[in-house]
């Protein structure tokens, strides 16, 4: 008899992750691995990308989220590789800290391109493949900018994108839960990265996102990975459309 643990194995499970170079992605991956899946590092930054995979013990594809040619030819490569694709994790995402004011065409675009249209696109993708093998779990890395605006810096652009996928979620859930791919989101707090680095570098800033954080800290990015694998095993067998916050109870107060 299996137990409840067990079903948190991803043994023979083929899984991409997008923004696998660095950080959360890096440690998503790495989690994958360690709950037993084949792991793939998808990433735009190759020298990065192919050392992560290598550390990781898994292989490297590169890919541009935001080219979607460039996102079909990735996944075909992964299902000639290993004959097959159980899970996706789009992580990859960008952020850009303006004003709407002083948000030009290019930044707006260049922030939805990559944490929007990027998502769709290798939903898109993926699902061709999965749901013709009526199997797969896509985990799509939003935030709790989903559902807040953050402060003190302003980032339209990042929060609008974030709702999106969230949304975005829901909706691929409802039209592929009969093809028997789950699709969820999880919505990380603040997390320290490259991505957050600058900020939590800004004496205010930092005192303002940790001061509204209950748990009073920051998350590690390893912490965001068992989430992960939950969504993305047997565990989360009745999950889907949902999205998972992982704040440090940020959005409560
Ligand atoms: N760090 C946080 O506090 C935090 C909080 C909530 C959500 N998130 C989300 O988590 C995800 C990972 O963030 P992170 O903090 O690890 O960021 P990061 O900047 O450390 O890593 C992002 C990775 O994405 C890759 N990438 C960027 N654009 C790409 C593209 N066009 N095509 C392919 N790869 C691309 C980069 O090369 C890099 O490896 C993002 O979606 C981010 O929005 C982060």
């Amino acid at each position: 008899m299996s137990s409840t643990l067990d079903a948190f194995r991803l043994d023979g499970d083929v899984c991409v992750v997008t923004g696998a170079a660095q950080g959360i992605g890096f440690a998503i991956a790495t989690g994958l691995k360690s709950a037993g899946a084949t792991v793939v590092v998808a990433d735009r930054d190759e020298t990065l990308g192919q050392k992560a995979a290598q550390e990781i013990g898994g292989t490297f594809v590169a890919l541009d989220v935001t080219d979607s040619s460039s996102v079909d030819q990735a996944f075909d490569t992964v299902v000639a590789r290993h004959g097959k694709l159980d899970v996706l994790v789009n992580n990859a995402g960008i952020v850009k800290n303006a004003s709407a004011l002083e948000t030009d065409d290019a930044a707006w675009r260049a922030v939805l391109a990559v944490n929007l249209d990027g998502v769709f696109y290798c939903c898109r993708s993926a699902a061709r493949h999965m749901t013709r093998q009526k199997f797969g779990r896509i985990v799509n890395i939003a935030s709790m900018s989903g559902s807040i605006a953050n402060k003190p810096q302003p980032q339209a652009s990042y929060n609008a994108s974030k709702a999106g996928v969230i949304h975005l979620t829901r909706s691929l859930a409802a039209e592929w839960a009969a093809d028997g791919v789950r699709v969820n989101s999880i919505s990380p707090g603040y997390v320290g990265t490259e991505l957050t680095k600058r900020g939590f570098e800004n004496e205010t800033w930092r005192k303002v996102w940790i001061d509204g954080t209950p748990l009073a800290r920051m998350a590690t990015p390893d912490e965001i990975a068992p989430g992960v694998v939950f969504l993305a095993s047997r565990a989360g067998a009745f999950v889907t459309g949902s999205d998972l916050v992982m704040d440090g109870g940020y959005t409560v107060w």
